[in-house]
């Protein structure tokens, strides 16, 4: 067992209905004993949030199957005047334990920023939510060299002023936008080469000892058939997963690669 745990969470985006919705969570949960060493988060539509809670009998915070809910996106403020926004303690008080904060989606077709991705990550982990947050480069970005600097300047920027204990207390999540329900999976060389080098900034923010408990996720046409890669690879502790979450057997299929090599 490594230092760090291994985490599946499966970004259901905008798709399903209710009882699609249901009947998933209900797969996913009576599936997970087949990826013990893996824990597992789904991300439902907010509107869906309570009935996957249901469907999971997450009850004061506890989830007996093992498998956590999350959002995927939240307000960065308690209450108020803000329509169609929805507060980090509601998202407690339904049943979650973490949410998605700054996916690529969310920076480039609702235009936020790190500066908005830092305080609803903040926001997440001041109400008791672990912050999801993702970064990634543009295929045009890869392709002029500055993946690195791009990704730099997201982390530093999203991660602004965390302490070590807001540190661990996070996941982050590196996608790629080029590889987003494109198909294209990154090499395991290439999504390796950046969760080191995101690691490393970690460390700068704060220190090695802390930077190495941070479960780095990968996230971008993550399949069954090609976890078992990704999984192996040193700083890959996990996946962000979009289209083959909405199947159990796929999704349940990538976690157990990655439990296998926790
Ligand atoms: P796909 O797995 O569909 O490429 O989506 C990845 C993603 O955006 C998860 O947040």
């Amino acid at each position: 067992m490594g230092i760090r745990r291994r985490i599946v969470a499966g970004n259901w985006k905008m798709n399903l209905d209710r009882a699609g919705a249901v009947a998933l969570a209900e797969a996913v949960a009576s599936g997970a004993t087949s990826s013990v060493g893996c824990n597992l988060i789904l991300c439902p539509p907010s509107i869906y949030l309570s009935p996957v809670a249901n469907a999971l009998k997450i009850s004061k915070g506890e989830s007996p199957s093992g498998v956590g809910l999350g959002g995927q996106n939240l307000h960065d403020q308690p209450k108020g005047a803000f329509t169609g926004e929805i507060a980090p303690a509601m998202l407690i008080d339904i049943g979650c334990s973490s949410c998605i904060v700054g996916h690529s989606e969310r920076r480039t077709l609702f235009g936020e920023n790190d500066a908005i991705v830092n305080g609803k990550a903040k926001a997440a982990l001041a109400a008791g939510l672990t912050p999801i947050i993702c970064v990634g480069e543009t295929l045009e970005e890869r392709e002029q060299n500055r993946t690195a600097a791009v990704v730099t300047e997201q982390i530093k920027g999203s991660l602004e002023g965390f302490s070590s204990a807001d540190l661990t207390g996070s996941i982050v999540a590196y996608e790629p936008v080029w590889a987003i329900g494109t198909g294209k999976v990154a090499t395991p060389e290439q999504a390796q080469e950046v969760h080191a080098l995101i690691r490393q900034q970690l460390a700068n923010l704060t220190d090695e000892e802390t930077a190495n408990r941070v479960v780095i996720q990968y996230g971008g046409s993550v399949k069954p058939d090609n976890a078992g890669i990704l999984a192996a690879q040193q700083d890959i502790d996990g996946a962000l997963v979009g289209g083959a979450s909405l199947k159990a057997d796929d999704f349940l299929a990538i976690a157990k690669h990655f439990a296998d090599a926790s």
